[in-house]
């Protein structure tokens, strides 16, 4: 078995809260690509157990402060803590979906599983999570109630290179499903697993969505403008609250076939159009011919995908947002997102600023939300924290 010791600025990282070893704070040892190995202080005093990397920069992530070396019981108390906190929230409907276990932040570094309905969707991104995978499956199946269909092992995500990870998709469980219903607090859509964003869809706005449809209820007439849509449920979840008419902007096209779809089945059709067109652009050109709406989303692709892009980033959502602004009447909503989680809540809030001050409106910030609750934060790992979400009254 392996083992590291850390010099002394990495025991100092690690006694400060943060689960991850760098290379660079490594004194001596080493181990197999993830493998799970005791890691000592510069005076060979036990520090933990965490799971190796060959080739991340991040050499471990830490899964345990304790000597003791962490076996099935271990693992299975993680699996149960996750799923848990999700059965205490009433996430385990079996018609429903949520993310069943958010990685490092849980504790089971790099592995992500979102469950849609009756199929799950695995993501490991890093060699310690391709090392589990299927050992920590079978604990997630020994202990999720609700019956399993078929699970897929979907790890293409660009991070796996920086583990030296090849891309994968495979059927673990089950016959290969092409497309999943869900159905969620009023609301029906449709999942694919194999070719959607991420393991399919975008989980972690869900509360977000109800959230800004719960406004719209309270709007006459309301014409609400949904800008980088995916599958168009921020739109859709807004003319199921009454709004008059939902105008979703969105490039791919299988995204917009997909709006399409959900609006029908969501029996909304006639008040969803669906444009496929650059967001910026089409927002510019509507701005100029003066079209207003009561309700403007903004939830683009990570503008800043690592620290280098952060400076582009700023002007990227400083320019998105303040098109975003000049769309709305007095009184609007704008619900503006970023995933980036190079940049940081504060950073985000300087952004929104500069945009409300280049627009002229006096704009309120009404609540800077996070993403669902089945994607948990852990405190003293900033990283896992990635979604802010704005709720803006601009007048
Ligand atoms: C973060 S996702 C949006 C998630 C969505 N709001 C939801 O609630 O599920 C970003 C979306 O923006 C789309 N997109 C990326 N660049 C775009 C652009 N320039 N114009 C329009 N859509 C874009 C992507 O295809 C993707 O569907």
């Amino acid at each position: 078995m392996g083992s590291i010791s850390l010099k002394g600025k990495g025991r100092r990282w690690l006694l400060g809260g943060h689960p991850w070893i760098y290379a660079d704070d490594i004194a001596a040892g080493t181990g197999e690509p993830g493998e799970l190995i005791p890691v000592f202080d510069p005076n060979e005093n036990p520090m933990g157990w965490g799971l190796f990397s060959t080739h991340s920069k991040i050499s471990i992530r830490m899964v345990t402060r304790s000597a003791k070396q962490p076996a099935r019981e271990f693992w299975m108390q993680r699996v149960e803590r996750a799923l848990s906190s999700r059965r205490r929230r009433g996430e385990l409907d079996p018609a429903g979906a949520c993310r069943l276990i958010h990685g490092d932040a849980e504790g089971l570094p790099g592995l992500v599983v979102d469950r849609y309905a009756d199929v799950l969707v695995l993501q490991s991104g890093c060699q310690g999570s391709d090392r589990m995978r299927d050992f920590l499956l079978e604990l997630i199946l020994e202990a999720l109630e609700i019956p399993v269909r078929a699970v897929l092992d979907r790890s293409d995500s660009s991070v796996r290179r920086l583990e030296a990870l090849e891309p994968r998709t495979e059927w673990l469980r089950g016959e290969p499903q092409q497309e999943v219903i869900v159905r969620e607090a009023g609301l029906e859509y449709v999942v694919s697993p194999e070719q959607g964003h991420k393991t399919g869809h975008y989980l972690d706005q869900r509360i977000n969505r109800q959230r800004a449809a719960d406004w719209v209820r309270g709007v006459k007439g309301a014409r609400v403008l949904d800008a980088f849509a995916y599958d168009g449920l921020f739109g859709i979840r807004a003319a199921l609250a009454g709004a008059e008419h939902v105008l979703c902007i969105e490039k791919s096209a299988t995204a917009c076939e997909r709006i399409a779809r959900n609006a029908e089945r969501n029996g909304v059709s006639d008040k969803v159009e669906v444009v496929r067109a650059d967001a910026m652009t089409e927002l510019r050109r509507r701005s100029k011919a003066e079209e207003r709406f009561h309700q403007v989303i903004v939830d683009p692709p990570a503008f800043a995908r690592n620290r280098r892009e952060v400076d582009g980033a700023a002007r990227g959502y400083c320019e998105l947002n303040l098109r975003a602004m000049h769309l709305l009447e007095p009184g609007g909503q704008l619900v503006s997102a970023s995933c980036s989680y190079n940049i940081r809540t504060e950073r985000f809030r300087e952004f929104l600023s500069q945009a409300a001050f280049d627009s002229g409106r006096d704009v309120y910030l009404e609540d800077m939300a996070g993403a669902a609750l089945d994607h948990p934060v852990l405190l003293t790992l900033p990283e896992s924290g990635y979604l802010k979400c704005a709720f803006l009254r601009v007048e």
